[in-house]
């Protein structure tokens, strides 16, 4: 067993050879989560925990995660913080920078983008009033914001089954603040978990079906197939 850190972050590799380092790893992949070090993610700290079991596939969750092609039917609180998700897409056009807008004055991961959770030193105006993720092969997602950042970590309990466990960290100083309220990004994120956890059930009961066959994707589910491909890669690969 191999252990590293990355931002705070701790990584195992249960590779028995030689692993892959793990900043080699990271820049391999295609959400870029290297381009976050620029926020100095490790000044966080975590503030809430929370642990969801999903009754579906892990996979299925992170095919969930890469594309926005539901967002218009499943999240109408998100559309309402995040324009650019009424497109579908998962980016915003015209954004070289990966990051995607908030409302004005908008800073965190919450309703509307407003709290009064403390910016990061490290972001700039634009930066803050910014939502940035990344799916980090095979099992953790980072969504970040102004006031901090959601990581989720992917464990599969199962074939049909999976915990998510959903790290909430704040700027150091806002957890010792005796009007700390970290509600309005937790419940806002929860909300649109929870609806993405209960379409990802439905899609595991799809699958289950004897009369199942295959699924198409469309163009705007080209990050899922990125993915797909590079599970079978690593599946392939391992065997
Ligand atoms: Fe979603």
């Amino acid at each position: 067993m191999h252990v590293d850190v990355w931002q705070g972050f701790l990584f195992v590799n249960l590779d028995r050879g030689t692993p892959m380092p793990l900043r080699e790893w990271l820049a391999g992949q295609r959400d870029e989560p290297l381009s976050l070090e620029r926020f100095d993610l490790g000044q966080l700290r975590l503030g809430v925990t929370t642990e969801t079991i999903v009754n579906a596939n892990w996979k299925i969750i992170i095919e969930n995660y890469c594309e926005c092609l539901h967002c218009p039917t499943v999240h109408p609180e998100l559309l309402e913080t995040v324009k650019a998700y009424r497109t579908g897409w998962v980016l915003e056009e015209g954004r070289e920078d990966g990051g995607v807008s908030l409302p004005p004055g908008g800073n965190s991961y919450s309703a509307q983008g407003i709290s009064t959770l403390t910016v990061m030193p490290s972001m700039t105006e634009v930066e803050a009033n910014s939502i940035y993720g990344a799916m980090v092969f095979p099992n953790m997602f980072i969504d970040m914001a102004g006031t901090g950042l959601i990581a989720s970590q992917l464990l599969p309990m199962g074939p049909d089954r999976t915990k998510v466990i959903a790290h909430y960290l704040f700027v150091a100083e806002d957890l010792v603040r005796d009007d700390f309220d970290p509600s309005p990004v937790v419940d806002f994120s929860e909300l649109v978990a929870r609806q993405d956890f209960e379409v990802a059930e439905r899609v595991q009961r799809g699958v289950s079906s004897s009369a199942f066959g295959q699924g198409v994707f469309a163009v705007k589910d080209e990050a899922v197939d990125v993915f797909v491909q590079r599970y079978l890669e690593a599946r392939d690969g391992a065997s």
